[in-house]
């Protein structure tokens, strides 16, 4: 937290180098600062890469985006306060946290509720499904969602070995995404759901305060959690999305054809990045490999029986049943 503070607060100093040109000329580009919390390889990060490039050159170099990868400006939760006070500009972040703001979000966030990562992107930037969703955090919350991007499958990795059936999970400390959908699935999975920002993750599996985590190869190769926790097992529980999010003032500033163009640059960037998935995990995998780590299959039908019970509580109202009913549709 130390560091973010002081990176934040060295952010404050250069935001206004951040305008090329600095004499509020015609020729001024903005650059929107954008946080994120994995490396620079990740998929995502070369999505907004790319985003950033082609919105430079469709807004006539009114607008480009600015990446801080590996947590630098500080955990997710963290940064999503700093874009609701408008101290970054954007920020991705896992599903799970934008509950706290509206537990509706569970919905989109439930184990086993997508098909596939094809089937969960076009229910996710469908605004005919999340779009009201989506809007309900602009003025109550100070939050724009843009849109979703995949953010992996999840599955379970321990120390001690495979986990094949929920039995295997009992008095298992698993670190989580803070939400109450993401704690009461781990108890459903058999184990005990620990809440906890990325960045400490993996000190805490290290010194035994968790026993493992849940999270897709990226994440467990990336972050070396494979050298320390070397039993990964394919429970597939989970894809949730990662929300590009906005602080509302920024993209009010954008005249309607910047929004659009932001709009539809985002919506190539979304496929592209699906796109390069597959291949990022193929290389977690072998490098997970090389690290010592064992890939297992599991029990998945006795995981998706175990979590039913989450799907009747948390899809609990008009709005949920609604977006239920069309995600089920889009299959
Ligand atoms: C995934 C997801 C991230 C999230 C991370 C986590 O990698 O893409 O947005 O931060 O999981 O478990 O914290």
């Amino acid at each position: 937290a130390v560091l973010a503070f002081s990176s934040v607060a060295m952010l404050g100093v250069s935001a206004c180098g951040g305008d090329s040109g600095g004499d509020g000329g015609a020729e001024s580009t903005k650059v929107l600062k954008v946080a994120f919390n994995q490396n620079a390889s990740h998929p995502q990060a070369v999505a907004i890469t790319e985003l950033s490039d082609k919105l430079k050159e469709a807004t006539d170099g009114a607008y480009e985006l600015e990446l801080f990868p590996d947590e630098q400006l500080g955990s997710q939760a963290e940064t999503l306060e700093l874009v609701q006070s408008g101290a970054v500009d954007m920020a991705i972040v896992a599903g799970p946290l934008l509950e706290a703001f509206n537990p509706d979000f569970s919905v989109l966030n439930l184990p086993y509720v997508y098909d596939s990562p094809e089937h969960q992107m076009s229910v996710l930037n469908d605004e005919e499904i999340t779009g009201e969703l989506f809007d309900s955090l602009e003025t109550s919350e100070s939050i724009s969602v843009i849109g979703a991007y995949h953010g992996g499958v999840r599955n379970v990795y321990t120390t001690s070995g495979a986990v094949e059936t929920p039995e295997d999970l009992a008095g298992q400390k698993i670190r989580i995404i803070s939400s109450d959908t993401n704690v009461a699935m781990v108890e459903l999975m058999g184990g005990v759901g620990t809440p906890m920002p990325q960045g400490d993750v993996y000190t805490a599996i290290q010194s035994g305060v968790l026993n493992g985590a849940e999270n897709n190869e990226l994440i467990y190769a990336d972050l070396a959690h494979a050298e320390i926790a070397k039993h990964y097992s394919y429970t597939e529980h989970l894809m949730i999305p990662d929300y590009f999010v906005a602080n509302p003032t920024v993209l009010a500033a954008f005249s309607d054809d910047q929004r659009k163009d932001l709009e539809e640059l985002f919506a190539e960037s979304v496929d592209s990045e699906l796109a390069s998935f597959d291949e990022k995990v193929a290389e977690a995998k072998t490098k997970a490999e090389e690290a010592g780590a064992t890939f297992h299959e599991a029990d998945v039908e006795a995981f998706r029986k175990a979590v039913e019970p989450l799907h009747k509580d948390k899809v609990n109202n008009d709005v949920t049943k609604a977006i239920f009913e069309k995600i089920d549709a889009a299959r």
